[in-house]
């Protein structure tokens, strides 16, 4: 398979429209067969459900090209099923697995020559999404939907690479308790942008949320979760319900205990508590790990042991770990990778 001649090592995260997607709408009450388009716009009623009151959600995923030339995903199947959450909570239809996963399949095949080449750094990156396209102006689900997955090929998704970033406490809140937290709303991201515009502009890469109701624990960022090491070795991850369920958090947590033999814990983290890791991190798709050398917060700052230098120990060990499961240089628990072609 012959690549697109793309200059993978400066690619940034960003869109770059590939040469298929897929396509299929919900209306009167079922799927219609969908499929593979070449057009990468979107015609929908200026009275759409996504376009009056913001009714979408999304996925992200990646595919990566193996050293053997197969092309293989990364857990798929959970981000079929977060969609599925993330739909119902919105009214929205539920797109099968079975077909989330032949979109997957079918575009990313029809695309194989943007997948970015084995040991070239990048990714092709894959958005699901789904989105009220039918008229509603009482507040109301949308008649009808369109569910649509594209992909692009992309580099890091901070600026920094795998080099520490500072962030800051958002004095804004993300998530309310039994709010849209949990799920991946683009609700949550539209509201994020002025937070995360300010921090941007004070020379932050991202927001440290805390939780709403009290603002005593730590949540996540606008897209990740966190991971700490601690001075013994174990990992602690925030436990919360108004948090994203993040697939690579979850990956982590088995590939620390499995892998690495790490004591692993999942639980409220007290923003107290930060000044006594020794390691923090971001985990998501886009984010993979990414260190944090510092966090700033009204009226002080906390300067992470492991530095501004580059990511420590632990977390280098496990990022190199997940990026070889993924990239097939180590072996992968059962189930977690999808061999597409
Ligand atoms: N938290 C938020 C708010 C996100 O947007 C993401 C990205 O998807 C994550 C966490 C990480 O989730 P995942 O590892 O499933 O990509
Ligand atoms: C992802 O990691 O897939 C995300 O959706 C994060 C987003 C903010 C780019």
């Amino acid at each position: 398979m012959e690549k697109k001649n793309i200059d993978w090592s400066s690619l940034g995260f960003g869109y770059m429209p590939t040469d298929f997607r897929y396509n299929a709408e919900w209306k009167d009450g079922k799927w219609e067969k969908g499929g593979l388009t070449s057009e990468s716009t979107v015609t929908i009623s200026e009275c759409a459900g996504v376009l009056q009151y913001a009714q979408t959600c999304f996925e992200g995923l990646k595919a990566y090209t193996w050293k053997d030339g197969s092309i293989v995903a990364f857990r798929p199947d959970l981000n079929a099923e977060r969609l599925q959450n993330s739909a119902r909570r919105l009214l929205m239809p539920e797109v099968p697995t079975e077909m989330f996963l032949e979109a997957l399949d079918e575009t990313v095949r029809a695309n194989a020559a943007y997948v970015p080449p084995y040991g070239s750094g990048a990714t092709l990156y894959v958005r699901p999404f789904l989105f009220g396209s039918g008229p509603v102006i009482g507040v109301a689900p949308a008649p009808s939907y369109i569910f649509r997955l594209f992909c692009t090929p992309v580099g890091p998704y901070f600026k920094a690479g795998v080099k520490p970033i500072k962030i800051c406490v958002s004095d804004f809140d993300r998530a309310a308790p039994k709010g849209t937290g949990h799920i991946k709303a683009g609700l949550n991201y539209a509201m994020s942008l002025y937070p995360g515009d300010l921090a941007h502009k004070k020379g932050y890469s991202e927001n440290l949320y805390l939780d709403a109701k009290t603002r005593t624990h730590v949540e996540e960022t606008g897209g990740a979760n966190f991971i700490f090491v601690t001075k013994d070795g174990k990992l602690v991850t925030p436990k919360s319900d108004t948090i994203l369920p993040s697939i690579t958090r979850r990956s982590l947590v088995a590939v620390a205990k499995d892998y690495l033999k790490m004591e692993v814990e999942e639980r409220p983290v007290a923003f107290e508590e930060l000044s006594s890791f020794v390691e923090i991190g971001l985990c998501g798709t886009a984010a993979v790990i990414s260190p944090i050398g510092q966090i700033d917060y009204d009226g002080g700052s906390i300067n992470v042991p492991s530095g501004m230098a580059e990511i420590g120990p632990m977390l280098g060990k496990l990022r190199s770990l997940l990026t070889g499961i993924q990239n097939g240089d180590e072996k992968a628990p059962e189930g977690w990778i999808r061999k597409i072609m």
